[in-house]
């Protein structure tokens, strides 16, 4: 029997504007997981038979539709893995991230499957290896993404990421605290993403100045990493959060949970992901996340993440 596991991951800065080639900021959750137990089926069953209970899930994989998501990370890495032979296993899938919600989480499944058949089938992958096949998941179901969802999980290490380029690993001097909270609105990536390209089609110089302006603030918020200004990344996170006001990526349950975050005491708050729902990310002092995360439930949290981010 093999058992791998992904991270989840909070993107920072920068999401939408990363698309369209600028540079973004995300760090891996690493205590919010997918993990995939891969074993070989009892004699006498054969085919890779794939259960994820969380969802209520239990199929054989020559029977899944052929756009059914566990079923093409499944089909790619024993494509991409060249197994030619048949191969009888059971694949249960278990995760902690909610799923369209900003949180990376059909990106964890991806590296998850891959890391455990891989294993099993004793064929380890590199990490870019790895990565680069979840992202070939990724384009099945997300049509154009940046890529920095299946780096960051991949790598699980904090990434200034620039689609095409080779990621960036980021020191990061003084550990971050933040706490999520989600608006329990689900919402697929692509409809903010292809929402965002026909806005941008029909208006290229205002939002492509926006864009610059996020690649801007993602830049400086690099160097305060580096540095360890806590204070400075916090304006820069609420920055961000107009940008992508602006763009109309945020909505009401959003704008409630970064305003109850803000006014209990968050040094900065924005949506994170793809927004028009899903998560938003807060970044707290440690003697404020009690506060912050009661802040937030009462705002209509249906979930909150507290976590601790160190690179
Ligand atoms: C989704 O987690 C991040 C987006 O920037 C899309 C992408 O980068 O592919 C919204």
């Amino acid at each position: 029997m093999t058992i791998a596991s992904a991270a989840g991951k909070a993107i920072l800065f920068g999401e939408h504007a990363v698309v369209y080639g600028k540079p973004a900021i995300a760090v891996p959750l690493s205590r919010i997981r997918t993990t995939v137990q891969v074993k070989s089926l009892d004699p006498g069953s054969t085919g890779v038979l794939i259960d994820a209970p969380d969802i209520n899930q239990s199929f054989w994989l020559h029977e899944a539709d052929g756009d059914d998501p566990l079923a093409s990370a499944v089909r790619i890495t024993l494509d991409e893995l060249s197994v030619k032979a048949p191969i009888d296993v059971h694949l249960t899938i278990h995760s902690q991230l909610p799923i369209a919600s900003g949180l990376g989480s059909s990106a964890a499944v991806s590296v998850a499957i891959i890391r455990a058949l891989s294993g099993h089938l004793g064929k380890p992958l590199e990490v870019e290896a790895l990565s680069q096949i979840a992202y070939i998941v990724e384009c099945i179901h997300h049509g154009t993404p940046s890529g920095i969802d299946n780096t960051v999980v991949a790598y699980e290490k904090p990434v200034y990421f620039i689609r095409e380029h080779k990621p960036e690993p980021i020191p990061i001097s003084t550990p971050l605290n933040l706490i999520i909270g989600d608006t329990g609105v689900s919402m697929k990536t692509t409809i903010p993403v292809s929402l965002l390209r026909e806005r941008w089609e029909k208006d290229p110089g205002t939002y492509g100045s926006w864009f610059e302006e996020i690649g801007e603030i993602v830049k400086e918020a690099r160097t305060m990493l580096k540095v360890g200004s806590i204070e400075s990344l916090g304006v820069l996170m609420n920055r961000n959060q107009a940008v992508l006001e602006d763009m109309g990526l945020s909505s009401l349950e959003l704008q409630r949970l970064v305003r109850a975050a803000r006014e209990s005491g968050a040094l900065g708050a924005k949506l994170s992901g793809a927004g028009m729902g899903g998560i938003m990310l807060a970044l707290v002092e440690p003697d404020t996340i009690q506060i912050v995360e009661a802040a937030l439930r009462e705002s209509g949290a249906k979930q909150v993440f507290i976590t601790e981010v160190d690179g």
